[in-house]
């Protein structure tokens, strides 16, 4: 693993994951790409290629150009915005992993990384402590292509050696990159809220539980999952992590203890309706025992850092 493409980089995770590659690997050994310039100027000091993920050739020349040997793709279309263009979904989420994998195979990558999700858990799957073989009957595209994803992964392991990995992702909380489109999104946005204005009107309801994860964690994990011995590996793109688990109404009345006057009501719109079948915590034993996963932010910690990111952000 020397030099690696990051795909969707300029995202929620890939803007803070791919400068965490640039402090271990060296910048020069990171190749940033995504569908839209870098307009932000995230990444001045990288090389940078404007790559559509469902276009094949321009992820081959990139690989050829800058003899790439890893690739991790995190373009995908996330839960709510899936629900609005399921067809955009499918050919990003699935069309796109495809490419990554097929060019995987044939110019023999050392490994491929692509995020799985909670949301491939559905209405039969075990809402506490979800194991990580379970049945998977997701009721989102979003869910649909995350499952068809690890399947694939899986598949193309065992016929060519090719060497998949991947995390099931809880909702992700961060202050540098705003979230694309998920269910998970108002665990952030209450951030920003909460500092400006004193009040979020939360599109989910009070009572709905579901794991979380602060930034710092993602991006431990990824790493390590990322250069786990594969001989230790049991599983392919499907690990299970978890880190903390909370409500709306939980969230908001730790807020309240460094924000006394903060307020929150509630209007659940669709997305509730994706949360509710989502887990409200996951068994990672698996990733504990394969490549020693162990989560170090909890819920309380975690607000007090957000709170201090964002009003210094907000300032
Ligand atoms: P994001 O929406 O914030 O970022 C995705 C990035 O991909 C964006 O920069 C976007 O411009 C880029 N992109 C979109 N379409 C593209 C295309 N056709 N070609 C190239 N780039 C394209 O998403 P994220 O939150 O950073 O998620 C990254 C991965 O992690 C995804 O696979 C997602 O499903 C998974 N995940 C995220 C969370 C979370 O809470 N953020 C939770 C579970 C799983
Ligand atoms: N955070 C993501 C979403 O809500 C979970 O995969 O879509």
């Amino acid at each position: 693993m020397q030099k690696i493409l990051v795909i969707g980089a300029l995202g929620q995770i890939g803007s803070e994951l791919t400068a965490a590659f640039n402090a271990r690997y060296g910048k020069e050994n990171i190749v940033v790409a995504d569908i839209h310039e870098d307009t932000n100027h995230l990444f001045p000091d990288n090389v940078f290629e404007k790559i559509d993920v469902t276009d094949s050739s321009a992820i081959e020349q990139a690989i050829e150009r800058h003899r790439i040997d890893t690739i991790v793709n995190l373009a995908a279309i996330l839960s709510a915005s899936g629900e609005k263009n399921p067809d955009l979904a499918w050919n990003i989420n699935i069309n796109g992993l495809l490419n990554v994998i097929r060019l995987g195979v044939k110019h023999r990558l050392d490994r491929v990384m692509v995020p799985s999700s909670i949301a491939v858990f559905g209405p039969q799957s075990v809402l506490y402590d979800t194991p990580q073989e379970t049945v998977l009957t997701p009721n989102t595209m979003y869910g649909v292509t995350k499952v068809v994803g690890e399947l694939l992964g899986d598949y193309y392991f065992k016929k060519t050696g090719i060497d998949f990995r991947g995390i099931r992702y809880p909702g992700i909380i961060s202050n540098k990159t705003m979230p694309g489109g998920g269910t998970t999104d108002y665990a952030v946005e209450i951030f920003y809220e909460a500092v400006k204005n004193r009040h979020y009107t939360c599109f989910l309801s009070s009572e709905s539980c579901l794991p979380m994860m602060y930034m710092p964690d993602c991006i431990r994990a990824t790493i390590a999952l990322l250069e786990a011995d594969r001989r230790l590996l049991r599983h392919c793109g499907n690990y299970n992590v978890g880190a903390m688990s909370f409500t709306p109404e939980i969230l908001a009345n730790v807020i309240k203890k460094y924000i006394p006057d903060f307020t929150i009501d509630y209007k659940p719109d669709f997305r509730r309706e994706i949360a509710r079948y989502w887990p409200a915590s996951v068994d990672d034993s698996a990733a504990r025992s394969d490549w020693g996963w162990q989560p170090e932010w909890t819920l309380e910690i975690m607000v007090a850092d957000m709170l201090q990111a964002v009003q210094k952000k907000c300032r």
